[in-house]
């Protein structure tokens, strides 16, 4: 089978978050189940490097307002496709926002242009390879199934993914001519949203299966809560509507053999772990204390993340003796906020304000448990990385989130299987007796170790989810 993935991020390549990680992992996950899969992706100055070796398999003379070519090069394990297209990828910063904090303003023209070439791949193949499956992912890639209609009336099967309802694309109808788009799906059927385009709701009403990263949130998703306004068009689709867990790769998030680590472990020489946290303590400036655990936060700093709730818990978290060390970047406010903490609570409270791979494995490593209050969580992977580092996640029912983490209630510490917490709802006071709780349960020495054991057992990986997504994938082609 072939798979051609469609995407704006690919890790290790270009990452601003978890959409990332599992582009660069699905094609993996899926090569052991005989699936070719190649991804295209913008050629982002990120990638030059790696273009260089790459062959030109295609070449444009106008795209959307300029020359572009299709760089094809094989890197870290994966076949990709690289869209070089200068007047619309080749600039400084943030892949998605300019100097100003603002989204560039030709982001709709950018991932027009990024749907329009993988949708002339997924109709005309290209240097002779054809897909028999085009996953497009997020809204940066859903006109793809609208461009392969245009185009021809038999497109290959389309799958459209959301990794996150938030981000939909949505731009004005005076946009509709340039970029290509037939005013005849300008409808509530089609791509028509309130009077404007939007690139998510184009997805998923010309997509044969829209899957999202958990099955919680594909049933929240058909909730106004949830929906963001396309709750109504997912409750049509409900049918053709699936979650899939996203996985982690096992062999970059291994406790065992992770070369970052201060100190290598496994779950049975857990107190090896120890020598992490000592480390941490120092790199953030904490005081030790055995007697309360030590948190940690990896995460951008936005509204979903729910991390202005532990802002308001701060008193109360130190009062109970816990730590945290914070590493995140994103909302400046959040960030001040942190900062500000940090100078309130020396010694107890850590911030580091950027982006730091190595670091984060570090804090897996060495934190006793992770806190994700999310609002909403399409599946969030942060508690899948502290699973396998038995770092306990203390997590919001919400998302992937209650569908990853097994909470400590009553029954699940007699049947022996909690990995962590979970509360609801997402408020200030449901996370302070979450974390109270958890320091609770920290003290019951030997339940917390049971709880690090089962959590490192939990299976994390891709083999369930690559066979679901396999399963889907045949669906289509027999169809
Ligand atoms: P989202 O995609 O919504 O940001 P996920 O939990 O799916 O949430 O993925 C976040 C990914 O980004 C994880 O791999 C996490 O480790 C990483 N990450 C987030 N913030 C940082 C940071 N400041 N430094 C390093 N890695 C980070
Ligand atoms: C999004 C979601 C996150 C998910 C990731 C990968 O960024 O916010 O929950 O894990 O995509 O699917």
């Amino acid at each position: 089978m072939k798979l051609l993935l469609i995407a704006s991020e690919c890790a290790p390549f270009i990452k601003t978050g978890g959409l990332a990680d599992v582009i660069g992992a699905i094609p993996k996950a899926l090569s052991e189940e005989g699936v070719e899969g190649r991804v295209l992706l913008p050629l982002y100055p990120a990638l030059q490097q790696i273009a260089a070796s790459g062959v030109t398999v295609a070449e444009f003379s106008d795209l959307f307002g300029g020359a572009a070519r299709l760089v094809a090069v094989t890197a870290e394990g994966l076949d990709l496709l690289l869209l070089d297209a200068p007047h619309l990828y080749d600039r400084p910063g943030s892949i998605y926002l300019g100097r100003d904090g603002q989204d560039w303003h030709d982001n709709p023209t950018r991932f027009a242009a990024l749907s329009h070439i993988g949708a002339r791949i997924g109709v005309n193949g290209i240097d002779g390879w054809s897909p028999d499956i085009v996953h497009a992912h997020d809204w940066q890639a859903g006109l793809v199934p609208v461009y392969m209609r245009q185009m021809t009336n038999s497109p290959p099967p389309c799958v459209m993914t959301i990794h996150n309802i938030a981000f939909q694309g949505v731009f004005g109808a005076d946009m509709m001519g340039s970029l290509g788009l037939d005013p005849a799906g300008f409808t509530p059927e089609g791509f028509e949203y309130y009077g404007r385009i939007s690139f998510l709701k184009a997805g998923i009403a010309y997509s044969q299966k829209i899957t999202t990263v958990s099955p919680t949130y594909a049933r929240e998703l058909m909730l106004p809560e949830f929906g963001m306004g396309l709750e109504g068009l997912l409750q049509a689709r409900k049918s053709d509507l699936l979650g899939i867990l996203n996985g982690i790769d096992l062999e970059v998030w291994n406790p065992q053999t992770d070369p970052v680590l201060e100190q290598t472990f496994t779950s049975r020489t857990l107190k090896r772990k120890h020598q992490n946290r000592t480390a941490l303590e120092r790199r953030f400036d904490l005081q030790s204390d055995p007697d309360a655990p030590l948190f940690c936060v990896i995460s951008r700093l936005t509204e979903q993340k729910g991390l202005d709730l532990l802002l308001e818990v701060m008193p109360q978290m130190v009062e109970r003796g816990a730590r945290l060390a914070l590493l995140g970047s994103g909302n400046p406010d959040l960030e001040n906020a942190y900062k500000q903490a940090a100078r309130q609570y020396q010694g107890r409270v850590g911030v580091v304000i950027g982006y730091d791979e190595t670091l984060s494995h570090q804090m897996q490593a060495g934190a006793d448990a992770i806190l994700i209050p999310s609002r909403f969580e399409p599946c969030g992977l942060t508690q899948l990385y502290g699973l396998r580092y038995g770092t306990l996640p203390v997590v919001a029912r919400t998302g992937g989130l209650a569908d990853t983490v097994i909470d400590a209630n009553d029954a699940a510490l007699q049947s022996k299987c909690a990995t962590g917490v979970q509360f609801a709802p997402v408020t200030a006071a449901a996370l302070a007796q979450a974390i109270d709780r958890t320091c609770d349960l920290f003290a019951e020495t030997d339940t917390w170790s049971a709880m690090m054991r089962n959590a490192m057992k939990h299976p994390v990986g891709w083999d369930q989810s690559a066979k679901q997504y396999l399963a889907l994938f045949n669906g289509l082609m027999t169809a």
